[in-house]
């Protein structure tokens, strides 16, 4: 019998996912999830505590309280950007709380579009041709200058609303002037970079990071990555409508070169974990990497200092191992000789959304899931945008009624032997669940659902 906690910071369907994994361990007793969410209130070992998560002192005070007395090995995992980019594992850490994320400096190569970008430059990391600009007028003539398709990139996090994919300089110009000059995006968009349009297929690679200046003297620092994956952006079928943040998953990615695999270790990861020892981070987290497949090998798009949601729903229901016990290879600097194994075949996780979503919805639906129906299709239901609600009539959930309280409010996460398979039984249990005015995209997984036509 084991007495460790665990402890999962955020609120999303990769929250669910996470706290699921977790749960799943020998090791683990119990899972606290920080504020979590609907799902995860009823989730086998789990339970929800209330915290602002935007208040990094009281997440902090949050987990010195829920762990005190734990079993040793006990930890945190944060999900998010923001928190990290707060500086919230580097606080955890200082009040001697064992925790899985990305400490402060090495997490801003998430929040500062112009540090990552500097740092791939720095450590020749292959990546698109880009300018950083903290003045309106240069970076217009850096647009005209380029005459053609061409990506504005605002510095800082901007929750997805930060690029702009431009046809032209126009479109360019229009998204320049909403960052830098209206303010549209507060101090997000008062520096942004003018960057090379690539073209290609995107896909998702997801990292277990263990890197310390110890790790690095031992010669054990590692970055992990697990198997592929790919996000499908757009609203509708046919990658078309606006951006999202995320309409469904799968994993791994089918077809994909081994000479692809092989030149994103050598062009990305291998020159990006040097990059990390040179700078003496202490990176004990999680790292994703936003790659464009183009005709020139993969090029990075972006780093990610946690897991990518949805990804996260796809790529963990493949784990053949133990994910708890990953986490403690991860703070404890022993990663590198951790057994990775994952199962055969292919997950699916189409994500259902509330109508209207990216623009403004409904939020207080109740959301009705036949839990017998998704369970006889060997589904799961990672809950995002849920929330219990004692009025509500619905049965979702044996510890009561679950209602919509966000965009994106679940996902669906299905196995198959194959892919098709896996978007079989995906949509058959996404066919148990419903609310009003439900809406999800019919083709994730299909062959180029994720790739735009249209700029
Ligand atoms: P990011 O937040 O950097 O991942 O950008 C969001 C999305 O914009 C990516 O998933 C891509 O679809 C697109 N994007 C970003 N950078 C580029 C680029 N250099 N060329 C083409 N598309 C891009
Ligand atoms: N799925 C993309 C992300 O998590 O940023």
């Amino acid at each position: 019998m084991t007495t460790m906690k665990t402890i999962v910071i955020g609120s999303g369907g990769r929250e669910h996912a996470i706290a699921w994994a977790l749960a799943r361990s020998g090791d683990i007793k119990e899972v606290v999830c920080i504020p979590g969410n609907g799902g995860t209130a009823v989730e086998e070992k789990c339970s929800n505590v209330s915290a602002n998560i935007h208040d990094i002192g009281s997440i902090v005070d949050a987990c010195v309280r829920e762990l005190s007395g734990s079993a040793e090995g006990s930890f945190v995992v944060v999900g998010p950007e923001d928190p990290l980019a707060a500086g919230l594992a580097t606080r955890l850490a200082e009040s001697g709380i064992r925790v899985v994320g990305a400490s402060h400096k090495p997490a801003m190569l998430e929040a500062s579009k112009d540090i990552a970008k500097a740092f791939m430059k720095k450590y020749g990391v292959a990546c698109a041709e880009s300018e950083t600009h903290t003045d309106l007028t240069s970076a217009i003539a850096a647009v005209n200058r380029i005459n053609g398709p061409v990506v504005i990139k605002a510095d800082g996090l901007a929750a997805g609303k930060g690029v702009v994919v431009a046809p032209g300089p126009e479109e360019a110009i229009r998204a320049l002037k909403s960052f830098m000059e209206e303010g549209s995006l507060g101090s997000a968009g008062r520096k942004v970079l003018v960057e090379e349009y690539l073209q290609g297929d995107e896909i998702s690679i997801l990292a277990a990071v263990s890197v310390t200046p110890e790790t690095a003297a031992a010669g054990n620092a590692v970055i992990q990555p697990f198997v592929t994956a790919r996000d499908h952006k757009r609203l509708r079928d046919g990658a078309k409508g606006p951006n999202t943040g995320g309409m469904g998953a799968i994993a791994p990615v089918p077809e994909l070169d081994d000479r692809v695999l092989e030149q994103f270790r050598t062009d990305i990861l291998e020159l990006t974990l040097q990059g990390l020892i040179s700078e003496q981070f202490d990176y004990r987290g999680f790292l994703f990497f936003g790659l464009m497949l183009t005709k020139d090998g993969p090029k990075l798009l972006e780093y990610n200092v946690r897991l990518g949601d949805p990804e996260t729903q796809a790529v963990l229901p493949l784990m053949d191992f133990d994910f708890a016990r990953m986490c403690g290879a991860i703070i404890d600097g022993t990663l590198a000789s951790f057994d990775f194994r994952w199962k055969d075949g292919y997950v699916c996780a189409p994500v259902a959304v509330s109508g209207g979503y990216p623009q403004a919805y409904q939020k207080g639906m109740p959301i009705f899931v036949n839990r017998a129906a998704v369970e006889a299709v060997g589904a799961r239901v990672f809950f995002a945008g849920a929330i219990n609600d004692k009025r509500s009539s619905s049965q979702a959930s044996p510890a009561g009624p679950l209602v919509t309280s966000g965009g994106r409010v679940l996902a669906v996460s299905a196995h198959g032997t194959t892919l098709e398979e896996a978007r079989e039984k995906a949509y058959r249990a996404m066919e148990a669940v419903s609310f009003d005015g439900m809406f999800y995209r019919r083709d994730i997984g299909l062959p180029g659902a994720a790739v735009s036509g249209d700029l």
